[in-house]
């Protein structure tokens, strides 16, 4: 299951509590949001301020929605997630595509293709998060960003076992690791909400 880049994180970090095909558990589509309306704007309001205005926009592991500024253009949202009618309902996608990527962490997206990335409220189900951020790092034009945001909730029978071993500072200390070991420099924590279910988001550049 894991690559080189993952391998050496302790046995099991990555193991869930619900083992089974994460497909079955996305089956069924969401409409709902994953974190409150005040960390929704905190978040929203940091896109805002890292985003490029106009560039073309990947936004993993998404859903529905994708809490960009809703006065900002983009040249295009790419959408990706596990549910094809969330991300049908996403009126910010202009592309979309579904892919496990515990499965498979390939984002068939080409080199250098792409002026920013973020990751929302998702990292914690990665079980390659290293791999994954190594393709983010390929489809990156050089020096643009990413923002990988988590809060203090989850669905936990999905959330790999180091994450839920950690409380939130852990959380932003294992993205930090995750970031530096598929190449990220730069890489910032912010909190960007206080109070409960804040948010906090990690931004690198490659
Ligand atoms: C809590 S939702 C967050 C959705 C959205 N980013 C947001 O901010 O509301 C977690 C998302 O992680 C994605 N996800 C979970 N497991 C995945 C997997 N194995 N491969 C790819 N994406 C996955 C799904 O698309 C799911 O919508």
């Amino acid at each position: 299951m894991t690559t080189p880049d993952d391998a050496d994180f302790p046995p099991d970090a990555f193991e869930k509590w619900d083992a089974a095909d994460d497909s079955d558990f996305y089956v069924q589509p969401r409409f709902v949001t994953h974190i409150d309306d005040r960390a929704i704007a905190a978040l929203t309001s940091f896109y805002r301020e890292t985003l490029p205005t106009g560039g073309v926009v990947l936004d993993l592991m998404s859903s529905w929605v994708s809490h960009l500024p809703s006065d900002v253009s983009y040249a295009e949202v790419i959408g990706h997630g596990m549910n094809e009618a969330e991300l049908a309902a996403n009126p910010r996608l202009g592309r979309r595509f579904v892919l496990d990527l515990n499965r498979n962490p390939r984002l068939p997206l080409c080199d250098s293709s792409v002026d920013a990335a973020m990751i929302s409220v998702s990292i914690q189900y990665l079980q390659q998060p290293v791999a994954v951020l190594c393709e983010v790092a390929r489809i990156l034009k050089p020096c643009q960003p990413l923002v990988i945001s988590f809060s203090n909730r989850c669905f936990p029978t999905k959330a790999v076992a180091i994450w839920q071993a950690l409380d939130d500072s852990g959380h932003a200390h294992l993205v930090a690791l995750y970031l530096r070991r598929a190449g990220f420099a730069d890489i910032e924590t912010r909190t960007l909400c206080d109070g409960r279910a804040s948010v906090s988001g990690n931004s690198a550049t490659y």
